[in-house]
């Protein structure tokens, strides 16, 4: 009954070969634009750092703000790659009917005196000892120096106030001071695409390329060769931004209703914060509903993953959740709708890395690995293998020479880094 319709949404969802070359392309011509300072869909921010050496030891905290949860980690830097965690303390940044430090309701002191107290619970309330602390901040912030990052805007639906257009170090060590402690300084910021890569390139050199794909997405690269005479450094695309896509009618429903829209057009297409919701506009016009129902990314996980000869999962969402039971066929073409989603999230991912790639490596791309974290690269099926094919229906022969590495837990030692380096 509702197959046919569901198969023609599935098709907006499609992209061709041709279609993820002209993203790469366009991606690449972006990049060298905003080099060249002139105005494109890219924030291209600077980082104010570089690439660590893998000798850098000491004992720092790492603070990781920018998903579903806040952790602090106090944590010792070996050298030569290594690292040892002393204590790690991780808190939801909302709990349903008890707090929600990043809804509009609350405000920039109330969310930093939130994490002042998360770390004080890291250092055991240790109030003497002096602590370099290193903030992996996943939001786009402009800054002149490694510790002045700016909050440009709240992204991933965030919407606490009174943070926008402030330096978020200050906040927390206003914070810290209200909470009754200075013995823990904040040195640096770095967004949680570079912290990736210089937990990454710690561990093995020659590694250029940071990502993450999970609630958000974006992408920072190394970049050795500026127009001017600035210095190398990591530059965070925020290729979340990135707006050289087609959208289809659902990706404009769901911009429409977001925070922020006409921006982070391509975030909304690929990342884990939206592509439930984007699966939701969907069906709602696939199945007819009069509300927008609501699933999230791990809604799509389990239906793809269902290998049931009757869909049983996928019967007993929609059932739970729509009250509604539907035909083999139907439920055949929601599972295909699904996938079609998450297919295109990852070609699209994966396209961007090859303009990237053919930025940095103009002449001829070497091999070389892209190091990645994220709930979606690392647990969504058929991600991987969406990004492989179409890493291999742009770059051709030369796709072999790429691998795309899980980098788990790279925020917090990219932020420990950080600090190492500033200090
Ligand atoms: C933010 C980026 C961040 C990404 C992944 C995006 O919404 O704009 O700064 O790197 O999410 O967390």
């Amino acid at each position: 009954m509702y197959a046919n319709i569901l198969t023609d949404i599935s098709k907006d969802f499609n992209l061709t070969p041709d279609n993820l070359k002209e993203i790469a392309s366009c991606a690449r011509y972006e990049i060298e634009q905003s080099l060249s300072n002139n105005p494109t869909s890219l924030k291209m921010l600077k980082s104010y750092i570089g690439l660590p050496s893998g000798l850098e030891t000491g004992e720092y905290l790492a603070l990781d703000f920018g998903g579903t949860n806040l952790r602090v980690v106090l944590l010792e830097l070996l050298g030569n790659g290594e690292y040892k965690i002393i204590k790690k303390v991780a808190k939801p940044l909302k709990f349903p009917g008890l707090y929600d430090f990043i809804s509009a309701d609350s405000t920039a002191a109330e969310l930093f005196d939130f994490i002042a107290a998360t770390i004080d619970e890291a250092i055991a309330g240790n109030h003497d000892k002096k602590y370099y602390l290193g903030h992996t901040f996943s939001f786009p912030s402009s800054q002149t120096n490694i510790y002045n990052a700016k909050l440009i805007t709240w992204t991933k639906e965030f919407a606490t106030t009174g943070v926008e257009g402030q330096i978020v170090n200050d906040l927390l060590k206003e914070a810290l001071q209200r909470q009754g402690f200075s013995n823990v300084e904040p040195i640096a910021v770095i967004n949680d695409t570079v912290a990736v890569l210089l937990a990454a390139a710690y561990k093995s050199a020659d590694t250029y390329i940071g990502s993450i794909y999970a609630t958000g997405h974006n992408t920072c690269y190394f970049e050795s060769n500026f127009n001017d005479d600035t210095k190398p450094m990591i530059i965070n695309l925020e290729i979340g931004g990135f707006s050289k896509l087609a959208i289809n009618k659902y990706d404009a429903m769901l911009d429409e209703n977001s925070e922020l829209p006409g921006q982070q057009r391509l975030e909304k297409m690929v990342s884990g914060r939206y592509i439930g919701e984007l699966f939701a506009y969907c069906l709602q016009q696939g199945l007819k509903l009069k509300t927008l129902p609501q699933f999230t990314s791990i809604d799509l996980s389990n239906i793809i993953n269902d290998n049931s000869a009757e869909l049983t999962a996928i019967q007993e969402l929609l059932k739970n959740t729509l009250n509604l039971t539907l035909a083999i066929e139907d439920l055949n073409a929601v599972q295909n709708l699904a996938a079609a989603i998450v297919s295109r999230s990852a070609r699209i991912v994966a396209a961007t890395y090859c303009g990237i790639l053919w930025h940095i490596f103009p002449n001829a791309i070497p091999k070389h690995n892209i190091v990645i974290d994220g709930s979606v690269f690392e647990k969504m099926p058929t991600v991987n293998r969406n990004m492989h094919e179409s890493l291999q229906q742009i770059l051709t022969d030369e796709s072999d020479k790429i691998s795309l590495t899980l980098e788990n837990g790279g925020s917090i030692l990219g932020a420990a880094l950080a600090a190492a380096m500033s200090k």
